[in-house]
């Protein structure tokens, strides 16, 4: 018998990562595992359950129930087969008389302490100690409840996902280690000893103002109702599953949408996800009642102009009416009049599917897509100097790090599933370097060690990373053998950074971080066997992205850090499918596969599959489809999936281009931002109702499998290809699987890629070709797509968004853990109950000169624009810097970023915009425009859905 790992069974313990196997005996049955094995988990792989109560296997053994006792041939009395690893030769009887007897009186204790109400039990049937009392055959209990209980203590139902009921609780802990190993909160512990031992949430004794980020991790592991989920008390027990991929945050999360008839009960974090591993946020588990919220939009709608009232219309009158608009204003207007924009929350397939609908029925190149406002410079800046648009490790790489730097990320509150698997590396011991102008959640990892926090002023990333480059190199502390064998252009970049207006002395004014500090940090970074960056849009939303994201690979270059486990660059994309939209040829110049629309070549191959001619000139990005839509020469465009009129910066920049189109078409769940300004609605499905893949932040290829039909009668790939098919296009595609194998055939990185081989691996990392047939997990380990990494050199440019009198603040803006991008998702669901407004968080010194208190509402003014926001006073920010997030379209945060944006790829400067601040008593006018056109446009959905809703008697 030999290891297999089958992802839906508990194991009792974690898997040993050990190579050396080990053979022994149990009841009889010969079991090779992996040296450090439990006896528990080898009995579990040759198919013998051993009961238990206090392990499972998220969690490292514990050993406090004594259920899983065992004889071991020569050792003394019963070990716990938990916490005993296996030994050569070894021979183990898990099942006889006296193990029996000892069993049934660990249980019958248990019992004799708990509510004997399983038939009314919400987690009958899905009950750990139901299970074991069945197992050991317990079939009474000598002792009543006359005596010392618990069977009264107090429900906490404050969480609004899962219910706490003390009453049922075995105090075995597998809550406190899921919240300490697993998530790495710390928000449980056992208070009390011996029978008032019992789970505690703090001193408030409640779940909803503890530390609790309700992850859910707890609620999972625990073996009784104790903890449970709220649907499941509400629903009952789930009868069937489907396994797919959470379609919040570039982690990727696998999960198991656990079903009850077609409703989905709960979901349940899949053991078998590379990406989490059986883990998951409080956005991935509980978050997706969105998907069956009321305001849902299921049926087309049409208006002639957006003073109208909505027209509901089938679905073909519907597309009828787009493909009209959209050949009629070509006519008028010429053939690049028109464009779209494709959504990293959409699949591959879908967001394959518009830029093809683009580029072949449009007959232009303007196509862009969402990308281009968080991670477009990491595109270019990583192609530039290692050859490839994307991260280079897997996220388990991590656990091989010796030194994590974060730049400009906060994975706790946006990756946060990889936020804890980092957290677990630091406790391991690994060094953590923050350069961030915040006090990031990471620095308040428990047992966090070494770390080093580079609070820079925002917009100053460039000057940094040279100063860490300056130090490696000045300081001889580069990887020259990594150097000379893998890169090219070294002497000239070396000659750059050697400049003393590089070091960190002279930086210091720039950016404001000590000098000795930065030293310290990167002479730690160099010395290590193995450091690895990740970044996020702090490095990338700036007006020289791209040259940090450039600065970043050099310094990874330099010190021998890229091509093999544990090191490497590494984007934390921000969305679901930011990776997989940029991979399937969103961008204006790049087809799929990032192949340039210029390469004669490359269209012609294109073309041939396609059997259209295509245009070879690159065509408009967002920004300048809306500058061309004010000018009077862009006049219709299609958006799927996106909310370009939240989150985009300098909305009324934004609201101007909308209102001047004469035709545009949204496809999405909800009436969003966007769509009060659309002419046509199509309504989208939820990735609860669709078939497709999603690609991580690890180049993850990630199955989407249909749990539900799609509420509004068609998955977005059939809707776009009847707009096509309309427009006089044909598509014919029959499912999902179909466009995936056209994109295999047309992009070198997916040549090997099909959803047989994905339901083979479970998921698959780009390049999968011949030369990698089943993925690959580590990039550039040999050698570069482009031959030899390039050094590319760096120069510190200041932004033109300067502080002076008028503004003498600087504002970044971020997310929150709860909410998700512009909201749409997070909104609809009991993840309101944190963040329910968009706040300003200001230096208590700011505030003082001000005279802002906690509380205040706040008038925000920047160059472009004015909002209101409520202040929060907090310590995390540095003087000189506020912060907001963007979650909520009433705090019109996009309302003052400007249109400053990257030199390379016109990714807006959200992070750095000048502001200045004063306690005010209303709305901004903006604000207030923006609540009576939203009323609008509310009250004309209402008067289209209310003739259906009669209709159907409902
Ligand atoms: S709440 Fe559940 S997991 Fe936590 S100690 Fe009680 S029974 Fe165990
Ligand atoms: S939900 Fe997560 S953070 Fe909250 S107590 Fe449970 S494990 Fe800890
Ligand atoms: S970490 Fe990201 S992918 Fe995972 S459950 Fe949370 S939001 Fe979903
Ligand atoms: S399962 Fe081994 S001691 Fe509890």
């Amino acid at each position: 018998m030999i290891e297999y790992f089958d992802p839906n069974k508990d194991y009792g313990t974690p898997a040993s990562a050990s190579t050396e196997k080990v053979t022994l005996m149990i009841d009889g049955v010969a079991v090779t595992v992996a040296a450090g094995t439990s006896v528990m988990r080898a009995a579990a792989v040759a198919g013998i359950t051993i009961p238990k109560l206090c392990a499972t296997d998220s969690l490292e053994a514990f050993g406090s129930c004594r259920l899983c006792a065992v004889e071991i041939e020569g050792w003394r009395g019963t070990p716990a087969s938990c916490t005993t690893p296996v030994t050569e030769g070894m021979r183990v009887t898990t099942q006889n008389g006296k193990l029996a007897k000892l069993r049934r009186n660990i249980m019958e204790l248990y019992i004799s302490d708990h509510p004997l109400d399983c038939l009314i039990c919400a987690s009958n049937g899905d009950c750990e100690l139901q299970d074991m009392a069945g197992a050991v055959g317990l079939r009474e209990v000598r002792y009543d409840y006359a005596g010392a209980n618990h069977l009264s203590a107090t429900k906490d139902e404050s969480n609004p996902y899962f219910s706490f009921d003390p009453a049922k609780c075995i105090v075995c802990s597998r809550c406190v280690r899921a919240c300490e190993e697993v998530q790495g909160t710390f928000a449980l512990s056992i208070a009390g000893r011996g029978f008032d031992s019992k789970v505690s949430v703090g001193v408030a004794d409640n779940f909803l103002v503890s530390d609790c980020v309700s992850c859910g991790a707890c609620v999972q592991a625990c073996p009784t109702a104790t903890l449970v989920e709220k649907s499941v008390l509400e629903q009952g027990q789930p009868e069937h599953s489907i396994v797919t991929t959470c379609a919040y945050c570039g982690v990727g999360c696998s999960f198991k949408a656990e079903m009850k008839g077609r409703e989905v009960v709960r979901m349940v974090p899949y053991k078998g996800g590379h990406a989490n591993h059986g883990h998951s946020c409080v956005k991935g588990r509980f978050a997706f009642g969105y998907a069956t919220h009321p305001d849902r939009v299921k049926q087309p709608m049409i208006r002639d102009r957006i003073d109208q009232p909505w027209r509901t219309v089938s679905w073909d009158e519907a597309i009828d009416f787009a493909a009209r608009r959209i050949k009629g204003i070509q006519a008028q207007y010429g053939r690049n009049s028109v464009g779209g924009i494709t959504s990293s929350r959409c699949t591959n397939e879908e967001t394959y599917l518009v830029q093809k609908l683009i580029r072949a029925a449009f007959g232009n190149n303007n196509t862009d897509t969402c990308a281009r406002v968080c991670h477009s410079p990491t595109g270019f800046g990583l192609k530039t100097t290692l050859g490839e648009s994307a991260g280079t490790q897997t996220f388990d790489s991590v656990m091989k790090s010796d030194v994590i730097m974060v730049i400009g990320a906060n994975p706790t509150d946006a990756h946060p599933v990889f936020g804890s698997q980092v957290r677990r590396r630091l406790r391991q011991g690994a060094t953590l370097i923050v350069v961030d102008p915040r006090h990031i959640d990471l620095l308040n990892t428990a047992h966090l060690g070494e770390h080093y926090h580079l609070a820079l002023r925002p917009g100053t990333n460039v000057a940094l990373m040279n100063a860490l480059a300056h130090v490696v190199i000045s300081e001889d502390l580069e990887d020259q053998g990594f150097i000379t064998a893998r890169t090219d252009g070294y002497q000239q970049w070396r000659e750059f950074i050697l400049d003393p207006i590089h070091s960190p002395e002279t930086n210091e004014a720039i950016t404001g971080v000590p000098a000795d500090l930065v030293r310290q940090a990167a002479r730690k970074f160099a010395a290590v066997p193995n450091a690895a960056i990740y970044y996020g849009l702090g490095v990338t939303e700036h007006s020289q992205g791209s040259t940090t994201v450039m600065g970043i690979a050099n310094l990874a270059m330099a010190t021998g850090n890229i091509g093999r486990e544990g090191v490497g660059v590494n984007p934390l994309r921000g969305q679901n499918n930011v990776q997989g939209s940029c991979d399937m040829g969103s961008f204006p110049h790049e087809l799929p596969g990032y192949q340039h629309v210029s390469d004669p070549v490359v269209r012609g191959r294109f073309e041939q599959v396609w059997g259209v001619d295509l245009d070879s000139q690159p065509g408009l990005r967002i920004p300048n489809m809306f500058d061309a839509a004010i000018e009077g020469t862009f006049k219709a465009l299609y958006v799927q999936g996106e909310d370009i009129a939240q989150s985009d910066p300098n909305t009324q920049h934004v609201q101007a281009a909308l209102t001047s189109l004469e035709c545009l078409i949204v496809q999405d769940i909800f009436l969003n931002e966007t769509a009060k300004y659309a002419h046509v609605f199509l309504p989208g499905a939820s990735f609860l109702e669709k078939n497709g893949t999603f690609i991580n932040a690890e180049r993850r290829i990630n199955r989407v499998r249909k749990v539900i039909p799609p509420l509004a009668g068609l998955a977005d790939w059939e809707v776009t290809q009847k707009l096509s098919n309309a427009l006089g296009y044909p598509m014919n595609y029959r499912h999902p699987s179909e466009i995936m194998d056209e994109i295999a055939q047309l992009t070198p990185t997916f040549t090997k890629v099909s959803y047989a081989l994905l339901e083979q691996h479970g998921s698959i990392q780009w390049p999968c070709n011949d030369q990698y047939p089943v993925g690959t997990p580590i990039m550039h380990v040999d050698d570069f797509p482009i031959g030899k990494g390039q050094f590319a050199i760096t120069p510190f440019v200041p932004t033109e968004e300067r502080t002076n009198r008028r503004f003498p603040l600087l504002l970044t803006t971020g997310r929150i853990l709860t909410q998700y991008n512009v909201g749409a998702q997070t909104r609809r669901t009991h993840n309101q109950v944190w963040h329910d407004e968009d706040v300003l968080e200001l230096h208590p010194h700011d505030a003082e000169e001000r005279g802002i208190a906690a509380g205040d509402w706040v008038g925000v003014t920047s160059r472009v624009g004015n909002t209101v926001l409520r202040a929060q006073v907090s310590e995390r920010m540095q003087p000189g810097v506020v912060y907001t997030t963007f979650h909520h379209p009433f705090s019109g945060a996009n309302v003052i970023t400007t249109d400053n944006s990257d030199w390379a790829t016109n990714c807006p400067e959200y992070k750095v915009t000048a502001v200045q601040l004063e306690k005010v008593s209303s709305p901004s006018n903006w604000q207030q425009r923006y609540r009576s056109f939203s009323k609008q446009q509310q009250d004309f959905l209402k008067q289209a859905v209310t003739p259906t809703v009669a209709a159907t008697g409902r």
